[in-house]
């Protein structure tokens, strides 16, 4: 039996029902779609687009549901990490890869810490667009459509380089393909022994000034692996690991063209990336994007910002998962250090779904802006909305089920603070995202060992 194809006998078992359901969106005014002014453009790129194979197959993403699923009753634990915005010019081997590494990394300490396998989610391989909050740009009196990712138009402020330009949409397709072939390369070829991850994590030990702090944490792992190794263990086994990726689910006519339905099931399965989540801004239960997401079969997830009620997230969850299949749903909160010990046990205490999983996303409830101007966030907030995250749990008696970062594996200068003290001068130096400021390589291991602690703890 051929598993996991998405082929034309596949279309056939599906029911005219199921088919037309996905073209439903189209009537629900579906917010923060770009505005091509050339039908005829679009409709030819998205003839394309539907031509294409798909970037994942629907058996990979039944795998990772059970997988989620593990992490909801605590016997595993997601990390999901990645660019806020991912660029066409940045997908190149040397940064794809240094963003792996630090995931990995990451994943080797908090494997420890927790004693449970890490679900490993690139935020890659599809990251291209984003909503944002208003419509255009002004720069020295001149106004421009906003940025809204690679997939719509380009960063540059220029008339030409704002425009919404539907040929992006395969460049986007194509940039997917080439970097989600580069991870499965990664993962599976070696790069990812676990000996090897945890050498790279001692020489980010050596260099940092918090040294001391994590010094015993790596100590242990080290006579983790040489007990594991003294007993034998297999490791060729443990040189590749299982990663999957996930981005926004924004464009709907992207998502619609790459929606192929699965031959075994004959359900629909969106194949542009393992994991697809709903933005704070789209999360509207009426919305287009509920509705699109409610009727694929890949694992989904929904932002909960600040102002999410026990009822928002109770309807979400019933037209998002009305079965109740564990793994289906994943709940993503982003309140703000300040606001998340206050609001989140209480949420957690009324929503009460036990098959649904609970990340933190610790990153877009603390932006700020420095006194010169940067998008910036504080490493002190950000962790402590990790900590706040872990309290509400124990507090409510539910399940921590990961966290959802926003990282490079790069040197940037975005967040301030952490071992090597950025401040908002500090920001000048090296502030390249196109976005939102994302952890740099240092930053994510320093907070992967604070979190390893509080796993151990908790
Ligand atoms: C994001 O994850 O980059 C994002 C825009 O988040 P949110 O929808 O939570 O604001
Ligand atoms: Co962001």
């Amino acid at each position: 039996m051929n598993d996991n194809m998405f082929t034309a006998a596949g279309t056939a078992q599906a029911t005219q029902q199921t088919i037309d359901g996905l073209e439903r969106w189209r009537e629900l005014n579906p917010l923060q779609q770009p505005t091509y002014l050339h039908a005829d453009e679009l409709e030819t790129a998205l003839t394309e687009l539907r031509q294409q194979p798909p970037l994942i197959f629907a058996g990979e993403a039944d795998v990772l549901t059970e997988h989620i699923a593990k992490a909801s009753r605590g016997e595993a634990f997601i990390l999901a990490g990645g660019d806020c915005a991912e660029t066409f010019a940045d997908a190149t081997a040397d940064q794809i890869s240094r963003r792996v590494q630090t995931i990995l990394q990451m994943a080797a300490i908090l494997t420890y810490g927790g004693s449970v396998p890490v679900v490993k989610i690139g935020r890659m391989a599809g990251q291209f667009a984003k909503p944002r909050s208003a419509d255009t740009e002004t720069r020295d009196g001149v106004t421009l459509p906003s940025y809204r990712g690679d997939i719509v138009n380009s960063h540059e402020f220029t008339e030409e380089a704002r425009r919404h330009d539907p040929r992006r949409l395969l460049e986007a397709y194509n940039t997917s393909a080439s970097t989600l072939n580069l991870i499965r390369a990664f993962t599976t070829g070696g790069f990812a022994d676990l000996r090897f991850v945890h050498q790279w994590n001692r020489g980010f030990l050596s260099a940092n000034k918090n040294y001391k702090r994590y010094e015993r944490t790596a100590a242990e792992i080290d006579r983790a692996l040489k007990f594991m190794e003294a007993c034998g263990a297999d490791f060729h086994n443990l040189r590749s690991v299982e990663f999957f990726a996930a981005h926004e689910a924004l464009l709907l006519e992207y998502e619609r063209a790459l929606t192929r339905i699965d031959s075994r099931t004959g359900e629909p399965y969106g194949t542009s990336g393992h994991f697809l989540w709903i933005g704070e801004r789209t999360r509207d239960i009426d919305g287009a994007h509920v509705d699109f997401l409610s009727r694929v079969k890949n694992p989904i997830g929904v932002k909960l910002g600040p102002k999410a009620t026990a009822d928002d997230a109770l309807r979400l969850a019933e037209k998002l998962d009305p079965n109740g299949t564990p793994g289906r749903l994943t709940f993503i909160t982003r309140m703000g250090a300040e606001t998340i010990r206050e609001r989140l046990p209480k949420l957690l205490a009324s929503v009460n779904l036990p098959h649904v999983t609970w990340v933190c996303d610790p990153m877009h409830g603390n932006t700020i802006t420095s006194s010169n101007g940067y998008k910036t966030r504080r490493f002190e907030d950000v962790m402590s909305e990790v900590s706040g995250f872990f309290d509400a749990h124990a507090e409510a008696g539910t399940i921590p089920g990961g966290l959802h970062m926003e990282l490079t594996g790069d040197d940037v200068t975005e967040v301030m603070g952490g071992g090597a003290e950025i401040d908002e001068e500090g920001l000048r130096r090296r502030y390249e995202t196109r976005v939102d400021p994302r952890l740099n390589h240092d930053q994510s291991l320093e907070m992967a060992f604070q979190v390893a602690e509080y796993l151990t703890s908790h």
